[in-house]
């Protein structure tokens, strides 16, 4: 096989050139990060869940109007995907308070809040992704006023579809992040959603039990993380065959034991 061109590495993700101009490959990997990076470790099998579970999420998502970068999944890491002009914005939506909202604000997590929170963080690392406001974006020309529209309008509607999804399995959509995009057709340009959505960019807890189904797990030191997010995958029925078995998602994240602890055939 020819070697791919790699055109990006972040911190979960690599992309590679895809296969037909416009095209990109999204490889999801094993690394966590938290604290910008402070903190480093892997979630075994995570990259596959995440290539599952954002699939999934994005496919739905298309399903009621949102456009999105998504073309289909190729295999357990790697999706096809259009290329876009990431709009360097993170936008993240806020239902009850947790995170970092708790510590600039003095929020007691789990605070409900009073309504739907948007903010806006500027993409950039080494600034450590600062807090900004719409104000910002508009004097900086990160984003237009006519494309923050079709932002926020699209993150509402996601969260509202998100939240729905989420609350018929049992699990309270926190807080989440979304990435958007821009695609060119000749002078014009449109917005879509892109990057992944899956437990490294959401708070899911469980209703009942209040347990974190997330990246928390890794950033607090909490242990299970590689349970969490195969029950994430499990109760959105992605780990699942029609026979009730185990689906191939499990199969993959389970591979590595399953090889050492089965005889080989004879
Ligand atoms: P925060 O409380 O740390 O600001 O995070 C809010 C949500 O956004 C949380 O669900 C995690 C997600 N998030 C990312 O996906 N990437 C990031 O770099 C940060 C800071 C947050
Ligand atoms: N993924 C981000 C980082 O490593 C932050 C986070 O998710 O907590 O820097």
């Amino acid at each position: 096989m020819s070697r791919r061109r790699q055109i990006y590495e972040g911190k979960a993700k690599i992309l590679y050139e895809g296969p037909e101009p416009g095209t990109l490959i999204q490889y999801f990997k094993d690394d966590a990060t938290a604290f910008n990076a402070q903190k480093k470790g892997t979630i075994n099998g995570k990259g596959v869940i995440n290539n599952r579970i954002s699939e999934h999420v994005f496919t739905r998502l298309s399903h009621i109007g949102i456009p999105t970068h998504f073309i289909r999944r190729l295999n357990m890491r790697e999706q096809l995907v259009r290329q876009c002009e990431i709009v360097p914005i993170e936008v993240v939506l806020r239902n009850v308070a947790a995170g970092s909202i708790c510590k600039r604000l003095g929020l007691e997590e789990g605070d409900p809040l009073p309504h739907t929170l948007i903010e806006y963080y500027y993409k950039d690392d080494a600034l450590g992704d600062p807090l900004i406001a719409e104000e910002h974006i508009a004097c900086f020309g990160w984003a237009s006023p006519e494309e923050m529209q079709d932002i926020s309008s699209m993150a509402i509607r996601i969260n509202d579809f998100m939240s729905g999804m989420f609350a018929a399995i049992d699990i309270r959509l926190v807080d989440f992040k979304l990435e958007f995009g821009r695609i060119w057709d000749g002078d014009f340009s449109r917005i879509i959603l892109a990057d992944e959505i899956s437990p490294d960019g959401c708070r899911l807890w469980d209703m009942k039990t209040g347990e974190k189904l997330d990246k928390d797990r890794f950033r607090r030191d909490l242990g299970g993380e590689e349970e969490a997010y195969q029950e994430v995958a499990r109760r959105l029925g992605l780990l699942e065959n029609a026979d009730g078995g185990p689906g191939e998602v499990l199969d993959m994240a389970n591979h590595r034991s399953r090889m050492r602890n089965t005889p080989p055939k004879k």
